[in-house]
């Protein structure tokens, strides 16, 4: 565990002041192009998606669409997109969220899930927890149950974990990396 973290910390690239002054962005390219990196990963998230009993993979556009589908795969799941609004097409579940400035609206289609179904969601970062609790919101609500919610990796200092209790409601919240 202790390796795959240095391997996965190893391929994540700190960029200061994007996409702002003050803001260090977390850049996962530099790992999305070493294959042993990104097979490592994808493994990682596969084995949380049997350990945790998920039917199905939802993965947030954009950056969590790259980590999700490929482990849909490996887990031998189905893939579920949560996108920004207006691109899906017929029925949707829409949920808003607040950003920094202004705010923000996601969308799952409303037939995505069986009633019952066990929904694992990815993403790549985990920072205010935003993005991640509208998407367990949409699971709710789109009648189907949340097995667990796993990032590549975690900003600790954002207190995303914290706010995202009430609506985890116990169900485990893993990152592999935890900065
Ligand atoms: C980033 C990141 C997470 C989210 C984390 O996505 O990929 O999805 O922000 O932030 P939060 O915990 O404060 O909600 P972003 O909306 O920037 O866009 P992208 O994935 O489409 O690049
Ligand atoms: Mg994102």
């Amino acid at each position: 565990a202790d390796e795959l973290r240095s391997l996965l910390l190893g391929c994540i690239r700190d960029v200061p002041d994007h996409p702002k002054p003050g803001v260090t962005f977390k850049d996962i390219t530099p790992l999305l192009a070493d294959p042993r990196a990104f097979g490592a990963m994808t493994d990682a998230l596969a084995l949380l998606c049997a350990r945790h009993g998920a039917d199905k993979v939802v993965g947030l556009e954009a950056r969590g669409f790259i980590l999700a589908a490929p482990v849909a795969v490996k887990a031998q799941i189905g893939f579920v997109p949560v996108r920004k609004a207006g691109k899906l097409p017929g029925a949707t579940l829409a949920q808003a969220y607040d950003l920094e400035y202004g705010s923000a609206e996601i969308e799952v289609l409303k037939d995505a899930f069986a009633p019952g179904e066990r929904v694992l969601v990815i993403d790549d970062v985990l920072a205010t927890g935003g993005t991640a609790e509208a998407s367990l919101q949409l699971i709710r609500r789109g009648g189907a149950e949340v097995a667990g919610l796993a990032v590549l990796m975690e900003l600790g200092f954002l207190g995303g974990r914290a706010r995202l209790e009430p609506s985890l409601a116990g169900a485990p919240l893993e990152a592999l990396v935890t900065v």
